[in-house]
């Protein structure tokens, strides 16, 4: 006979405010952890991605222990849960062993193998794996396949390596964490492939010149938004205009966290792009 399907804890409930504390804590790390080895869209904060999972494998005490029981135990898988999340201490082996118990409590003693079919910049696959779930994931964007396979194949076999690049390799003292040698081979290999790109297609993205309103002068630009253009049939205008239709209104200035150059124009009457936006 078949089992009768428990209720996990994530559908009962979640110690929300300890997981979005971590999260919000996360979001403002830039550097040093696995997901800022490249960034992604919607990239899920790891320590939320691991609490998520670990939720929606436990089951709820509820389904197992009568209610005052269940209260107690629910709270001790919240605070395993609130801990996993916290990013200060993904590296506690002890911590990890025992939710990693509490999971094997709930699927008979066998992990289950975990699949994202949308993995994105990896968080899932990659938490997963933390958790001890072998781990799977698949998205219909290569770059982002790339990006995970990075992130769960490569990286762990790089563990405590030194370094490769001609500029770290005889120089390289251990001790800057796990993977220091890693990043480092990244941020040399990165630089050398931006300074050969600048070298080759440079040119296409020149600094913008801002208008006086923005305070003038010539600024980075960020990201650029390609678009055919069309000359203007009307005789009197002949103005090369982009075909491309933007979702914000272009000229809001608010921070230079983003921005888009002007579009190429032939020369006057000019149709021009330009514009910052937060
Ligand atoms: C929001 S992102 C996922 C972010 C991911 N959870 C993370 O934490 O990095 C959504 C992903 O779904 C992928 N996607 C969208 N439609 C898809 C489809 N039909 N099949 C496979 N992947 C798809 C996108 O390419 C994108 O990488």
């Amino acid at each position: 006979m078949s089992q009768p399907v428990r209720k996990k804890l994530i559908e009962v409930a979640l110690p929300l405010d300890a997981i979005n504390k971590a999260a919000h804590t996360e979001n403002n790390i830039h550097t040093g952890l696995p997901s800022n080895l490249h960034t992604w869209w919607s990239r899920k904060p790891l320590g939320v991605a691991r609490a998520i999972l670990f939720g929606s494998l436990v089951d709820d005490p509820g389904e197992y222990l009568p209610a005052d029981r269940a209260t107690s135990k629910r709270d001790e898988l919240f605070s395993i849960m609130a801990a996993i999340a916290d990013v200060e201490r993904s590296d506690e082996k002890e911590l990890f062993a025992r939710a990693t118990k509490e999971i094997l409590q709930s699927t008979n003693g066998q992990m289950p193998t975990f699949w994202d079919p949308f993995c994105g910049g990896g968080s899932l696959p990659l938490e997963a794996l933390r958790l001890g779930l072998p781990s799977l994931g698949s998205d219909l964007n290569p770059v982002a396949v790339f990006i995970t396979r990075v992130l769960i194949e490569l990286a762990p076999t790089q563990a405590l390596h030194p370094p490769i690049n001609v500029d770290d390799r005889d120089t390289f003292l251990q001790g800057g964490g796990k993977f220091d040698g890693l990043r480092r081979d990244v941020e040399y290999y990165a630089r050398v492939i931006n300074e050969r790109l600048v070298e080759r297609i440079g040119p296409c993205y020149p600094e913008a010149t801002l208008p006086k309103r923005f305070g003038g002068g010539q600024a980075e630009v960020v990201a650029w938004i390609w678009a055919r253009t069309v000359v203007c049939p009307n005789p009197s205008c002949r103005a090369e205009t982009p075909l491309a239709t933007f979702r914000r209104k272009i000229d809001v200035f608010g921070s230079t966290s983003m921005g888009f150059g002007r579009a190429k124009t032939a020369g006057p009457p000019a149709v021009i792009f330009e514009g910052l936006w937060m």
